[in-house]
């Protein structure tokens, strides 16, 4: 290791505002995962998550619903910097299986201006799902430019840039067991 190494923890960095704990969020998952299972009772969910952000809320949201269930991953990239989004939508990893007929149910990280899940869910519509419905974590409800509707939200927050819990500035902080407001992006 260099003389240089950091030693200061990633976790309780001073440019950190804690927004939801660690237990805050797997309270709400617990309940969410609950509610999926009783609304597709006997049916054979796909759920599909979008890379990455979405993987840490997936990994514990699946584990959280007892039902018989399916996991795909779509990643999409929607162009501009880090904190903002263009509109510009690509599917960049798209499905490895067919969709027609099956009840998809997206996970997502967060809900911002809506431009990207909108154009996601109708992808999937036209792909002859049975039904497509929505599960996000995070709706900053203030940005929104395209209304979407979310069927499952885990919580609504201000018009702040967070990061952790799988959310990233820059493919930093993913790692965070919680989520925070970035104070100051740039440092
Ligand atoms: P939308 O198309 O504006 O709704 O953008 C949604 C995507 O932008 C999310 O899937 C995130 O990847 C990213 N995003 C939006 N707000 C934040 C944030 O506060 N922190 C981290 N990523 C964000
Ligand atoms: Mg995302």
């Amino acid at each position: 290791m260099s003389s240089s190494a950091r030693t200061v923890s990633e976790f309780t960095n001073t440019n950190l505002e804690p927004l939801l704990t660690a237990e805050q969020i797997q309270a709400r998952i617990a309940e969410l995962g609950a509610e999926i299972a009783r609304d597709y009772a006997g049916r054979d969910p796909l759920l599909i998550g979008v890379l990455k952000g979405a993987v840490v809320f997936i990994s514990d949201l699946m584990r959280a619903t007892d039902l018989r269930l399916g996991v795909e991953f779509i990643a999409i990239s929607s162009y501009g910097s880090s904190t903002r989004t263009s509109g510009e939508v690509q599917i960049v990893k798209d499905l490895d299986v067919a969709i027609e007929g099956r009840d998809i149910l997206v996970v997502e990280d967060i809900l911002d201006t809506g431009l990207t899940l909108s154009y996601l869910l109708a992808n999937l519509h036209a792909r002859g799902a049975r039904s497509v419905k929505l599960a996000a974590l995070l709706d900053k409800h203030e940005r929104r430019v395209r209304e979407v509707h979310i069927d499952y939200l885990g919580f609504r927050i201000p018009d702040a840039f967070v990061v952790g819990y799988g959310l990233d500035f820059a493919e930093r902080y993913r790692n965070l067991p919680y989520i925070a407001i970035l104070r100051d992006p740039e440092s």
